[in-house]
């Protein structure tokens, strides 16, 4: 049986997009049963509705300040779909540990670095402001430390000189749409620990310096 997996967006979701597309191939170990997103007007939605998907906004302005009705809502919605796994895809909301709590252990997220470096937000121009010259992102499981869970899969691309925010953003956004579903699938198939190694690796190695 395909586990059920709710994706959650909060805009453009093209990760979400290339969880839909693994996902039609049938031998991926999980379908997308739902999206939700907590913006009514996130463009992802239209993405998903045209792929068959059901998807429901939760609109968080609707509930002011009261963060923890938003989640029970996203809760009760989930659990009546019979959702097995959560994956946050570009979600920008922070959780409290009332969700993550509800959903430990079966909730992954997609962060655009290689965490621990860069948690948070600006990941791409806090790399460049810092110099590195390896950056990329990383698939893991949400506990209540933001960014901090167990990591589940990375994928690594050059720093290049002259690089953009947006040079790196499009860059690291490749590796993300293959990360997720290799990541998902690999935790779906028990694998939990890790995804493939061939993952952890250099996209495009540059050679190292000599001397
Ligand atoms: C992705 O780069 C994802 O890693 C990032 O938002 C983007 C969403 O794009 N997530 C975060 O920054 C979470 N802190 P998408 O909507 O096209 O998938």
């Amino acid at each position: 049986m395909k586990r059920r997996v709710a994706v959650l967006i909060s805009g453009r979701g093209s990760n979400m997009e290339a969880l839909i597309a693994a996902a039609a191939d049938p031998a991926f170990p999980a379908e997308i049963a739902l999206v939700l997103s907590n913006r009514p007007d996130a463009a992802g939605l239209a993405t998903a509705r045209k792929a068959g998907i059901r998807t429901e906004a939760i609109d968080h302005r609707m509930f002011g300040r009261d963060r923890a009705a938003h989640e029970a809502a996203i809760d009760s919605v989930l659990r009546a779909a019979d959702i097995q796994i959560v994956c946050l895809a570009g979600y920008m909301r922070l959780l409290t540990p009332f969700l993550v709590g509800a959903w430990q252990g079966r909730m992954l997220n997609i962060h655009p670095s290689l965490l621990p470096s860069f948690p948070g937000l600006d990941t791409h121009a806090r790399a460049l402001a810092a110099g590195v010259k390896v950056h990329g992102c990383t698939v893991h499981l949400v506990t209540e430390e933001m960014d901090a869970g167990p990591i589940l899969g990375q994928a690594a691309v050059p720093v290049l000189s002259g690089d953009t925010e947006d040079d790196l953003a499009k860059r690291i956004l490749r590796q993300e749409h293959a990360l997720y579903p290799a990541a998902l699938a690999a935790f779906v198939g028990g694998n939990a620990t890790s995804v493939p190694d061939s993952l952890a690796c250099l996209a495009n190695p540059l050679p190292l310096a000599s001397g």
